[in-house]
């Protein structure tokens, strides 16, 4: 049953998503700030839909979801608070969903575009809530094996070679058990983000973390390392965006 489930949520997203070439250049005239909205996999995953929602009443918003293949794993369609992913297109401002494999949909020809850099290119921030151990141990060693860690390989940390004012921010807001988020590695990794590459790092960084809360976790364990309210998630991209928080909710 779980299986035939999951097949059937694959085939349809693959048909109904992603079926042109993304090109940034035909819309980075559309008058509206691009978040590129990521998640890897952790339970929180199921706040992306909650974070999506919450900012459609956003008229001069796009946004774009992107998910690893653990994360699509938490959208499948499994409860109501777990729509499939492929759900979340119906909501105002989305206006892409991306998995791996949208990355490889036809071969490559020279002059095709690479999906990853034109991510890249499009997104004013890059938003990975949540963002999962493994992911986090990615970033920080320079890993780039899907499609999201290639976006923050590829991510422009001079703010010189894509054609805006300024670096272009990195959001992330890590989840995960509290054994996992004590353990010193962890601890390791998360001061690379905040020191060497963050913004108030005085290094003139990229990176801004979102740092977990302490509550029962999913496990039924109970401390921190539970991804920071998807509310202030919220709050705060809309402060980074410049966008109004008087729009009327939808
Ligand atoms: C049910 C379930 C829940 C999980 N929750 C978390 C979590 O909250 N945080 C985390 O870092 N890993 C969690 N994991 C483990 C990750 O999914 C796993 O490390 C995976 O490789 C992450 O891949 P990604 O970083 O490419 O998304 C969970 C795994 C399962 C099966």
């Amino acid at each position: 049953m779980a299986t035939s489930n999951s097949t059937a949520s694959a085939s349809q997203i693959q048909s109904s998503i992603s079926s042109t070439p993304f090109v940034a250049a035909e819309h980075m005239n559309d008058g509206k700030r691009h978040l590129l909205l990521a998640a890897s996999g952790s339970v929180a995953t199921i706040k992306l839909p909650n974070i999506a929602q919450a900012l459609s009443r956003h008229p001069n918003l796009s946004i774009r979801i992107l998910v690893t293949q653990s994360a699509e794993k938490f959208l499948i369609g499994q409860s109501a608070e777990q729509p499939h992913l492929e759900s979340l297109q119906s909501i105002p401002n989305v206006d892409g969903i991306y998995r791996d494999e949208d990355e490889w949909t036809s071969p490559w020809t020279r002059g095709g575009g690479i999906l990853h850099i034109e991510l890249r290119r499009w997104a004013d921030m890059l938003v990975i809530a949540p963002l999962s151990a493994n992911t986090l141990a990615k970033v920080v060693v320079g890993l780039a094996d899907n499609l999201l860690t290639s976006v923050v390989r590829a991510w422009d940390t001079t703010g010189l070679i894509d054609p805006v004012c300024g670096k272009k921010r990195i959001i992330v807001a890590p989840a995960m058990n509290t054994a996992m988020w004590r353990h010193p590695i962890t601890k390791q990794q998360i001061r690379v983000l905040e020191e060497d590459w963050g913004v108030d790092g005085g290094q003139d960084g990229w990176y801004e973390v979102l740092r977990p809360m302490e509550k029962e976790l999913a496990c039924g364990d109970i401390g921190d390392g539970a991804m920071k309210d998807w509310r202030e998630i919220v709050d705060i991209i809309e402060q980074r965006l410049n966008l109004s928080t008087s729009a009327p909710a939808s």
